[in-house]
């Protein structure tokens, strides 16, 4: 797939000037709102969302945000739903928040959710329950994670090595036949052949190279180098097969990724592999944020050309340069101004708003960050 790292619109040539202020989910420019996403659903216009593509909370206490924690279960609670475990509050949060989403999606709309190997479970019944199709899982792998375990004697340990995050595939439920909703709503079928890979069809598996590798070669222990070998018979294999890279080719997000666009914003120090000593200063703290090629792949896949897709869990906003970039319309959703601020600025380095764009938030609050502050180095670098 086309790298993105340093390609960005020109400023003549952007597509989307709009402010967002007056913009309903029907409008050409994104629209990015402050506010819990469970609320500002039900405010969406109905049966307007050709794609949601989204990374929510995953219910593991991730860096001790509280968003990936307490919140959770709080708003269980808040609605009704008190006296939980915290996995059975889980499961009962994506359901209302999937309910929201089914409500404002098209009939045969689909949705895509990132989970982790721990909480799927919850997340994927979570979304049934709601109404919504399970249709498939897909893996992104890669092999930069580390492991969150004590050592103990004789090498023992508590968790594995973290290679691997699912994502859901569901889908509103049809109007009728697959024909009858795509000729009506223009959704209910993936838009497979503009995401071919090397010429092959899309298949549910998701490769990451190291941070490591260049182009054309691997760093040591990349997964996709390992695969490659291993498919081609080992090294100096003679047997012509199919390279797994060819699945999908999605670099992580490197520093110069994550911070386009946040030039203006004040710097955070930020460390994501506290054992490593990788730390550092950056504009975009996000502690959790996707790689742009993999969520432009998302996009492409499950939003038909110059749909509205819809990210309840806007965080810094990959989604909605993903969107930008694959001439997509968006409407984000993200809880935390300083997030939204961020996702402001980088949408609008990607030209998806226009110079003088903002968010339009519940509260008009959202700005990005104003003073310096430091983040505790802690937890690991993925979830
Ligand atoms: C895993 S992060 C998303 C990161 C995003 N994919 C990116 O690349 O930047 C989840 C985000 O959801 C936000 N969030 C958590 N609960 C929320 C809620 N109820 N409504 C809206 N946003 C929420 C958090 O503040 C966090 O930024």
């Amino acid at each position: 797939m086309a790298a993105t790292r340093n390609e960005r619109r020109p400023a003549g040539k952007r597509r989307r000037g709009a402010v967002c202020g007056r913009a309903s989910t029907g409008a050409r420019g994104p629209r990015l709102i402050q506010g819990d996403c469970i609320e500002v659903l039900s405010g969406l216009e109905e049966g307007s969302v050709d794609a949601v593509v989204c990374d929510p909370p995953y219910a593991i206490g991730w860096q001790n945000e509280s968003w990936d924690a307490g919140a959770i279960r709080e708003a269980a609670a808040r609605h009704g739903h008190g006296r939980l475990s915290k996995p059975e509050a889980f499961e009962v949060w994506c359901s209302l928040w999937g309910a929201g989403c089914l409500r404002a999606m098209k009939p045969g709309a689909f949705l895509l959710a990132f989970g982790s190997p721990r909480t799927y479970h919850r997340l994927a019944a979570g979304l049934e329950d709601a109404g919504l199709e399970i249709r498939d899982t897909l893996m992104w792998l890669y092999s930069s994670g580390m492991a969150k375990s004590r050592r103990y004697p004789d090498g023992r340990r508590t968790a594995l090595k973290p290679v691997l995050e699912p994502i859901v595939l569901a889908r509103r439920p049809l109007d009728g036949t697959t024909e009858e909703t795509i000729a009506v709503h223009g959704t209910g079928a993936l838009e497979a052949e503009a995401c071919r890979v090397e010429g092959r069809l899309p298949g549910n598996g998701l490769i990451s190279h190291d941070p490591g590798c260049a182009e054309g070669s691997c760093a040591p222990g990349c997964a996709v180098g390992l695969l490659d070998v291993a498919a081609e018979g080992g090294e100096g294999g003679t047997v012509p097969q199919l390279a797994p890279s060819r699945f999908l080719y999605c670099p992580k997000p490197t520093r110069a990724e994550r911070d386009a666009g946040c030039e203006d914003l004040p710097e955070t120090f930020l460390n994501l592999l506290p054992n490593a000593s990788r730390g550092g200063m950056v504009t975009n703290p996000h502690p959790t944020l996707k790689p742009i090629d993999l969520m432009r792949w998302l996009v492409r896949l499950a939003c038909p050309g110059g749909g509205l897709v819809l990210d309840p869990f806007m965080g810094s906003g990959t989604t909605g340069v993903a969107a930008t970039l694959e001439d997509r319309r968006f409407c984000g959703i993200e809880i935390d101004k300083n997030y939204l601020g961020i996702a402001a600025a980088r949408i609008r380095h990607w030209g998806g708003l226009g110079a003088n764009g903002s968010p339009c938030a519940a509260s008009s609050s959202a700005r990005p960050p104003r003073t310096r502050s430091r983040r505790a180095p802690a937890g690991q670098p993925r979830r």
